[in-house]
């Protein structure tokens, strides 16, 4: 059984260098085969196959599925008032983790698993295909190990975030803390876990500690990311390149030192243009909910730097699911252009995530793909907040209609 999507106005593949050139590889009056959840082929509509079944494009853009690389899903209760705050003046800390760790502790596994599952049908909604999903709210043995279990029933992107904050009942003694991290909690993360994680910043893990914990982590066999220089300077993005992580995140406050660590992880591969291997993940909704600068993304752009988009999706600091919003604020706010930004929300976050089969239409790749109500990928900054996504395609399968 195959499926032929007909009559797409814009096709986005991010295949650099094809159709009209540049890195989103765009083609005009296309059209595109699926087949065993693969993209089976791809060109111009007067040359489509027939199929067994079709969906019209209606004129409409056709772009690769979202990959959002940085999301904490496994949570309960919500911080509306601690957000009502900091509207109101307050500073954001990262002090409500621990309110977040003490609902999320107490709660049942199909409350969490329930949470789980309406944020990811969220997002899908919204033209999210591929979504990691970090633990980090438990911080006990087995309170991690829970979220990392419920998280792999929705996704196989799973990251280990035991060291998210020492929680209160370490506070006085952060290296028994860090032992068991590296101890019995690793153990029990990694039958569900692909990735391992720090917070890297000042109140939470310092260098010494995110070392420790991030080499241990590596040498399991969990590869490494790094939420770095979200609150302040620090050390946080130049112990990612020094670990060779796929991705340092937040990346609010870097000075030179950092920008030219992570350019001098840039490659040039024969077929590719060139990338850095450790990306820089940029998550605005951060800076949006919590009223912060935003990252320098055009100083990252202009070093070379990979740079991928994500949500950030948590109760405290970034309340959303909306890669579409995350595109439009990356344009808007961190002068992006809507091409990069795009980019950044698509192949940007797969390579964040070290996969060459999703964030691109190619034959082969995965048909995971989103139809919008518009002509152009243009309009998702352009009409900001405007539910655009009119269909989404995960492995080839329809997975969201109007
Ligand atoms: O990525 N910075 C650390 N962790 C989350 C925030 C978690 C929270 O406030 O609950 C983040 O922004
Ligand atoms: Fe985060």
């Amino acid at each position: 059984m195959n499926l032929l999507i007909d009559n797409i106005g814009e096709l986005v593949t991010n295949v650099a260098g094809t159709g009209e050139g540049g890195p989103l590889g765009i083609r005009r009056r296309a059209a595109l085969l699926v087949e065993d959840g693969q993209v089976a082929w791809l060109g111009p509509a007067r040359y489509a196959p027939a199929a067994d079944r079709r969906i019209d494009a209606g004129g409409g853009a056709v772009l690769p599925g979202f990959v959002d690389s940085h999301a904490h899903l496994v949570f309960a209760g919500d911080r509306a008032a601690e957000f009502n705050a900091r509207m109101a003046g307050e500073r954001y800390t990262g002090g409500g983790i621990r309110t977040t760790v003490a609902a999320t502790r107490a709660a049942g596994d199909n409350t969490l698993r329930g949470t789980v599952g309406r944020l990811r049908a969220e997002a899908l909604r919204q033209g999210t295909t591929t979504i990691e999903i970090k633990s980090g709210y438990g911080l006990t043995v087995a309170d991690e190990a829970r979220s990392l279990r419920i998280a792999a029933e929705f996704t196989t992107e799973t990251t280990f975030l035991g060291a998210h904050v020492v929680p209160a009942e370490y506070a006085d003694r952060p290296d028994d803390y860090v032992g068991l991290v590296c101890g019995p909690m690793l153990r029990a993360a990694l039958p569900y876990a692909k990735w391992i994680d720090v917070f890297c910043e000042r109140g939470a893990f310092d260098a010494d500690h995110a070392r420790a914990i991030l080499t241990v982590g590596q040498a399991a066999g969990l590869g490494v990311r790094v939420h770095a220089n979200q609150l302040g300077p620090g050390p946080g993005v130049r112990l990612g390149v020094e670990l060779g992580a796929a991705s340092v995140d937040h990346c609010t406050h870097l000075d030179d030192d950092d920008i030219e660590a992570l350019a001098s992880t840039v490659t040039t591969w024969v077929s590719e243009p060139e990338s850095s291997s450790t990306v820089a993940t940029l998550l605005p909704g951060a800076e949006f909910s919590t009223r912060s600068p935003y990252p320098d993304a055009r100083r990252l752009l202009d070093a070379g730097v990979t740079v991928a988009l994500a949500t950030d999706c948590n109760p405290g600091s970034s309340y959303t699911s909306s890669m579409p919003f995350c595109v439009a604020l990356a344009v808007r706010e961190m002068r992006m252009t809507p091409a990069e930004a795009v980019w950044a929300a698509t192949a940007g976050g797969a390579r964040a995530l070290r996969r060459d089969d999703i964030g691109v239409l190619r034959p082969g790749a995965r048909a995971d793909l989103t139809i919008l109500d518009a002509p152009s990928y243009l309009h998702l900054a352009y009409r900001p907040g405007v539910p655009l996504i009119s269909q989404v395609l995960h492995n080839g399968v329809p997975a969201c209609q109007p």
